[in-house]
């Protein structure tokens, strides 16, 4: 994953490229670091702490140029230590210290042939400071260096298997950056004083810098310098570099440095953030129609005659819970994959088939691979679900519902994972109109319930008080079970996954079903489990499924609504929602889990915002 930033300037760029920074701290924030063109030589500062603690050792360390990269790294090769920490220098064979350079080089991606490079640059004398597949990349540019950096770096990328984005400058070429992209994002940012030029992995990271972005395609070359940049790509005819032209747009990114507010964490005021996210994703529907998914939406949803999901992590709960709104509602058969098997695994492609991809941040790698994937096995109908309207996904799909969650910057999803449900719901409704499975009087009794989801949420939240007692209980345990049947069952999965991510506790979900088959030999005083309860058609099967549990001396904490016959007794805890949802109950059941989830992470003392290992936004396989 990782995030890079990289500029030419006339002013001093570090706090600006530190600002990039934290903001693209969702694609990893194990260590960081910064290296500019300053008197003549290569200065950095790297560090393993967060970003915020980077600009101050840069200060003591009087590091301050007008060039210069920057780059936030998210663990794949070598551990998060200061010596595996970007901008990795070269300089030059036989040089067995890091402490000057000739080439300094940030780098997004795996580079999948770096063993064999590695080998073959040290045996041309380059010594290794790091275990990262990165510093390859370093040496071979300092390499095929001889005066023309743009030369040396487009020489080296046809070397390089994998995925990346890479930024890199050089002690002999004090004003230029050079940047490459293929497999992961890159964009330039044209400055608006001074001829300033930037490259950033988010348009985001530039924000309040410049709007004026270029989204560079894959294999493309952008080679910066103070008042111009040059875009070139590979001419596989001819075998050399030619000069293309990319647009320019202005990009209103928003600078994701949202306010606190009254709230302690990112994840607790996205939590309650809630109700105005589902009503902003709300707020153009008049009526539904296919055309709310874009031009072409209704011929599409004609020529289709089943649906496949494909995503990642907590969308990939999204799409779970989808398949049954969309086999009941639309009676479209459907089915869900998770997005990094899909890719791999031999399946059997159908043309009239809509393949739904679900991302928040829309630059998931496996996500767009499988979507790719799918389109080359001859499924040419593609629309996304995303929450980033200028993100790789919308870009590459035919159609899209662009969530209206707003930044999300919690590393545990909540607002982004209910503006999806709401989008797939709407999605259900299209094309069950389409189909011929929805009146009117049905559209105009569901666009009532969703309407209205805002102030159900609402009242949810309420239950925090409730929740915050149970958290005590958990935060002492150190497994979880997670029990829930039908519609509910993706959203026991769902808190399972929250619970895990954020408090380190072992959570797993199951279809309650499925508890005779195994989970049950878990079952014993210490063992919480968690029971999602709406008052559907399932509750008599599931109250069966709880005695189970209570019969081997379990715990039960049970979510049931309002009007459910479950009331509390000894190992049998009740928090009651205040109103049962029909079909779109999962949207309100999820929110406690959420707030469970987080109040146990606070009990435990960890990292809710950014929990250990992992990341917001996962741009490599
Ligand atoms: C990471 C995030 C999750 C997210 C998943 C898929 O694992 O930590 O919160 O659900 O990626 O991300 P996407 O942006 O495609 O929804």
């Amino acid at each position: 994953m990782c995030g890079i930033v990289g500029a030419v300037s006339q002013r001093n760029i570090v706090p600006i490229l530190v600002e990039g920074l934290k903001r693209l701290e969702y694609r990893g924030y194990d260590s960081c670091g910064v290296a500019v063109h300053q008197d003549g030589a290569l200065r950095r500062a790297r560090s393993t702490s967060r970003v915020a603690e980077l600009q101050q050792q840069a200060d003591q360390d009087g590091i301050a140029a007008g060039t210069g990269i920057a780059h936030t790294r998210w663990a794949t090769h070598g551990a998060p230590a200061v010596h595996n920490a970007h901008p990795h220098f070269s300089t030059g064979p036989g040089a067995d210290t890091q402490a000057v350079g000739r080439i300094a080089l940030v780098h997004n991606g795996i580079i999948e042939n770096h063993d064999e490079l590695r080998a073959e640059l040290k045996a041309r004398g380059y010594v290794f400071h790091s275990q990262t597949d990165t510093e390859v990349i370093a040496h071979l540019v300092d390499h095929l260096y001889s005066g023309d950096l743009l030369d040396a770096v487009q020489q080296a990328l046809p070397r390089l298997k994998g995925a990346y984005a890479v930024a890199v400058f050089c002690r002999d070429e004090p004003h230029r950056v050079v940047a490459a992209r293929e497999g992961s994002p890159l964009v330039l940012g044209v400055g608006q004083t001074d001829g300033e030029n930037f490259v950033a992995s988010d348009a985001m990271a530039l924000a309040g810098v410049t709007d004026q972005i270029v989204y560079l395609e894959e294999g493309d070359v952008v080679d910066l310098q103070p008042g111009r940049y040059w875009i070139s790509r590979l001419d596989t005819a001819t075998g050399r570099y030619a000069a293309v032209t990319r647009e320019v747009k202005t990009v209103h990114a928003h600078s994701g440095a949202a306010e606190l507010g009254p709230y302690r964490h990112y994840m607790q005021k996205e939590i309650f953030e809630q109700p105005t996210a589902i009503a902003n994703t709300l707020e153009a529907i008049t009526g539904i129609s296919p055309e709310l998914f874009g031009d072409g939406a209704y011929r599409v949803f004609k020529e289709i005659d089943k649906v496949l999901i494909l995503a990642c992590g907590t969308s990939y709960y999204s799409g779970s819970t989808a398949k049954y709104w969309l086999e009941s509602i639309a009676k479209i058969p459907t089915s869900v994959e998770i997005a990094s098997e899909y890719r791999y695994r031999d399946s059997v492609p159908d043309p009239k088939t809509l393949v739904v991809t679900i991302s928040q941040s829309g630059e998931t790698a496996d996500t767009i691979a499988a979507l790719k994937h799918a389109r080359s096995l001859g499924m040419p109908h593609t629309l996304t679900i995303c929450n980033v309207a200028t993100s790789a996904m919308v870009r590459e799909c035919e159609l899209a519902y662009i969530t209206r969650a707003g930044v999300e910057i919690g590393v545990a999803s909540t607002k982004a994972f209910t503006t999806q449900l709401v989008g797939l719901f709407l999605l259900t409704l299209a094309l069950a109109q389409t189909r011929g499975h929805l009146t009117e009087a049905q559209e105009a009794e569901h666009l009532k319930d969703l309407r209205h989801l805002p102030v159900a949420v609402q009242a949810v939240l309420a239950l925090e008080p409730q929740v915050i007692a149970w958290s005590e209980e958990f935060a002492r345990k150190e497994n979880a079970l997670f029990l829930a049947r039908g519609l509910h069952y993706p959203i026991a999965m769902e808190g399972a996954l929250k619970l895990k991510e954020i408090t380190y506790i072992h959570a797993e979900a199951y279809a309650a079903g499925e508890l005779k088959h195994g989970p049950l030999a878990l079952v014993t005083a210490e063992m919480p489990v968690v029971t999602v309860a709406p008052n559907d058609t399932l509750l008599e099967k599931l109250k069966s499924n709880m005695q189970e549990v209570r019969a081997r001396g379990g715990q039960l904490y049970v979510f049931a609504d309002g009007d459910t016959a479950i009331e509390s007794e000894a190992g049998l805890h009740v928090i009651r929602m205040p109103e049962h949802y029909g079909a779109l109950s999962p949207i309100l059941h999820v929110v406690p889990l959420q707030l469970l989830a987080y109040h146990t992470a606070c009990a435990r003392g960890t990292d809710v915002d950014k929990p250990r290992n992992l990341a917001k936004s996962v741009t490599v396989e």
